[in-house]
């Protein structure tokens, strides 16, 4: 029995769709704990590529059952469009998806107010998903929950009591016509059809599965960075994707996690607006971005790209409790000729002891870099880590001191195959 969680140690995007897949070969149940359809986490399988949104990654492996914790929001349009791809790629999730009833859903109102406020001068640069607003409404007890599609009367009441609410706001604060609420009403009726079958009690199964000695692999969304407690803050998403969200958001209590694994991109890169103190604002970025594909899975955006900062992801391993991760894209470096670590930041001339997460620091410190010699080859043929250039096992050994990480899988390409553990 293992339940081991899992999560991003940036901004994001470090591949944990392709390591939660490879990982999943061991576990019985892969479960979302946060985030939603803001997400995106890309499997290459042989030709095929995969971009799940909602559904963990785990659904491409056939024994694998997939459960969407009470912690995520769930957009049905998303959710529905996503298992219709699934089904027409031969993947059956009937039997194999499971929804907590107590997730939040995504509204019409929600994506509407997510665009309107990025709208405004202070942009964060969202996903457009609805997700700020739907955590809002979660949090101030408002939210409508997927167990409310199961009851037509009370999913009416709720719309209406929240559309009254809404469509005030909307005409008198953002000179808009309003809803119809009548026409939301209709839409998620619907969906009750649709999504029924899905809904269990997710923390009484993920328990039941523990007690009967199934494996279970939490599988975060986003990145520590991007946590509203402990990343960038107001630049981060509204959900927890630190390995304390995982509780919280399954239903699994702390006593019975039993690891935490991180994913880990052996450069940076930040999708959307706020401080990033090793970004590269220059050709070398530009390389990093070209040789890594580095556009975002969900929005398409342009990922904006740096050095592999050490000394922000030693703050996301003590965040998360980190016990080993992945270092994932090693492969994109093979061009450069010098490659920088940050290994610390002085702010006004003097030394951080600490990672600052207040913006305005953030905005202002100064990178301290080391420079270490490129390997200059094409290592995505690598099947070993013997195979690895000594200036590529250089490079691991040089991040793992400095950003205190027990590295355990290396992946040098974007397919199963082109992941290998470290001996
Ligand atoms: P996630 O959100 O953390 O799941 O990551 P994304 O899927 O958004 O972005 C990671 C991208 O890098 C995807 O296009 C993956 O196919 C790709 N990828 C994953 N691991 C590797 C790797 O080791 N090397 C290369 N070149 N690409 C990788
Ligand atoms: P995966 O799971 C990278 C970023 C957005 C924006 C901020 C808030 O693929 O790693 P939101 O729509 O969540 O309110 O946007 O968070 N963001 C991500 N960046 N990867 C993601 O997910 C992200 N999900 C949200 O770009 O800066
Ligand atoms: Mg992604």
């Amino acid at each position: 029995m293992s339940v081991t969680v899992l999560v991003g140690c940036q901004w994001g995007d470090e591949g944990k769709g392709k390591i939660v897949d490879i990982l999943s070969e061991n576990y019985d149940i892969v479960t979302r704990f946060q985030g939603g359809a803001n997400a995106g986490h890309t499997v290459e399988i042989g030709d095929n590529q995969y971009i799940l949104h909602l559904i963990p990654s785990g659904i491409l492996r056939n024994n694998v059952k997939c459960v969407i914790g009470n912690g995520v929001v769930v957009d049905p349009n998303a959710l529905l469009e996503e298992i219709k791809l699934l089904k027409q790629n031969g993947i059956n999730v009937e039997g194999r998806l499971f929804i907590s009833h107590n997730a939040h859903l995504i509204m019409p109102y929600h994506k509407l107010l997510d665009s309107i406020s990025e709208s405004s001068k202070k942009k964060i640069g969202t996903t457009g998903r609805g997700i700020g607003p739907c955590y809002m409404d979660k949090y101030a007890r408002k939210g409508i929950r997927i167990v409310d599609l199961l009851n037509k009367e009370i999913l009416e009441r709720k719309i209406r009591d929240n559309l009254e609410e809404k469509n005030t706001l909307l005409k008198k604060v953002y000179e808009h016509d309003g809803l119809d609420v009548d026409k939301i009403i209709n839409e998620y009726i619907q969906f009750d059809k649709a999504i029924d079958k899905y809904i269990t009690d997710v923390p009484l199964m993920l328990n039941n599965a523990i007690r009967d000695g199934k494996s279970i692999l939490l599988e975060g969304a986003q990145g520590a960075l991007l946590d509203v407690d402990h990343g960038t803050y107001p630049y981060v998403t509204s959900s927890s994707p630190t390995s304390g969200g995982a509780c919280t958001g399954s239903g699994i209590p702390p006593n019975k996690i039993t690891s935490v694994f991180g994913i880990v991109k052996a450069y940076t890169t930040r999708v959307g607006n706020g401080p990033f103190p090793t970004e590269l604002a220059n050709d070398e970025g530009e390389n990093l971005r070209k040789e890594g594909a580095e556009y975002g899975a969900t929005t398409g955006r342009p990922r904006r790209c740096g050095w592999f900062d050490a000394f922000l992801v030693s703050y996301s391993a003590m965040i998360n409790g980190i016990d080993s991760v992945a270092i994932t894209k090693l492969d994109v470096l093979g061009t450069f000729k010098t490659i920088k670590v940050c290994v610390g930041y002085k702010l006004n001339g003097k030394s951080l002891n600490s990672f600052p997460t207040d913006v305005e620091q953030l905005n202002n410190v100064t990178p301290v870099y080391e420079s270490l010699d490129g390997w200059m080859e094409d290592i995505s043929e690598c099947k070993s880590y013997d195979e690895l250039p000594q200036k590529t096992k250089d490079y691991l050994e040089f991040i793992s001191d400095h950003a205190n990480i027990k590295i355990e899988i290396i992946s040098v390409g974007p397919k199963r195959k082109q992941t290998f553990t470290v001996n």
